[in-house]
């Protein structure tokens, strides 16, 4: 692979520091869209974190100013992800069932996933450039990472309605105000900060996190049953006529 492909192909830079497991999104050229194989990637680091009592917190977030144009929708037409244990599953699976606090530094672009991981986030961090959108409707699918339960959950109906029905784009600002994101802090200290709850995180009593975490989660089998309904619905969609013509669309632009 030259040094031109494998930037374009990008990579997941996990890197353990003082209890914390820190993911960096690092595909900087494609907006730091997911692979299959940066999902998986992904899935390893998070579901690593998980049970492994050296690591108290992840730090979630991404190169270049953007957190993540979601779903490289290339991959979408190449290999749908509709196999049982697609990448993006084993991904999905390990942020819901993740038992340390997950912490996510958000700047620029937040897109489908890059929006829906965040309602699985214990701690979520936008500088003010931050925007939020979730637009699968538009691109013939339907929502994934059990966000059509936890989405309304968090926000109301009526304001989810807008997200994932229409498309509409949430600046950092909104965000705040709807509780998808904790704070906007300046973003030359959105890392610093983020990583800096991180690491208060892991410093403290980490079986008492662990519990406290387990305890705030009660009760929501329902998210794997959801995703697993959405993935069904989504698997369709991805096949769909209405779908293929919105990936062909965008990579003609
Ligand atoms: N999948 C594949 N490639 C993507 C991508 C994605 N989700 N998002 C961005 N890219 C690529 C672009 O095709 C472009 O590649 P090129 O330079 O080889 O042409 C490169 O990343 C830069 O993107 P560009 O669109 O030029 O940047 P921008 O700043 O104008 O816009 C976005 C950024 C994120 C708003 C825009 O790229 C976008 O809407 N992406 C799609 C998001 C999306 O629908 N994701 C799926 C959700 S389910």
């Amino acid at each position: 692979m030259t040094v031109a492909d494998a930037a374009q192909a990008g990579r997941i830079v996990v890197t353990d520091a003082d209890g914390v497991r820190d993911i960096l999104f690092d595909r900087p050229a494609k907006k730091n869209a997911f692979t299959a194989a940066l999902y998986g990637d992904l899935a390893d680091a998070i579901a690593g974190a998980s049970g492994d009592l050296d690591i108290g917190a992840v730090l979630l977030r991404g190169a270049g100013g953007v957190f993540t144009a979601g779903n490289d929708i290339g991959d979408f037409l190449r290999s749908p992800p509709t196999a049982p244990d697609a990448p993006v599953r084993r991904f999905l699976e390990a942020l819901a069932l993740c038992d340390k606090p997950l912490v996510a530094a958000v700047s620029g672009m937040a897109v489908g996933v890059g929006t829906t991981m965040l309602l699985h986030c214990d701690m979520v961090y936008a500088a003010p450039d931050a925007v939020f959108r979730t637009p699968f409707v538009d691109l013939g699918l339907v929502p994934e990472a059990a966000s059509s339960l936890l989405l309304p959950a968090l926000v109301g109906p009526a304001r989810a309605s807008r997200m994932l029905l229409l498309g509409e784009a949430i600046d950092a600002a909104t965000a705040l105000d709807w509780g998808l994101v904790g704070a906007v802090v300046p973003a030359d200290a959105l890392e610093a900060t983020a990583r800096a709850a991180a690491t208060a995180l892991a410093r403290k009593p980490r079986r008492a996190v662990v519990e406290t975490k387990r305890l705030l989660r009660h009760g929501r089998e329902a998210v794997l049953d959801t995703m697993e309904r959405e993935f069904v619905v989504f698997a369709e969609r991805l096949r769909s006529p209405e779908a293929r013509a919105a990936f062909d669309a965008f990579l003609k632009r």
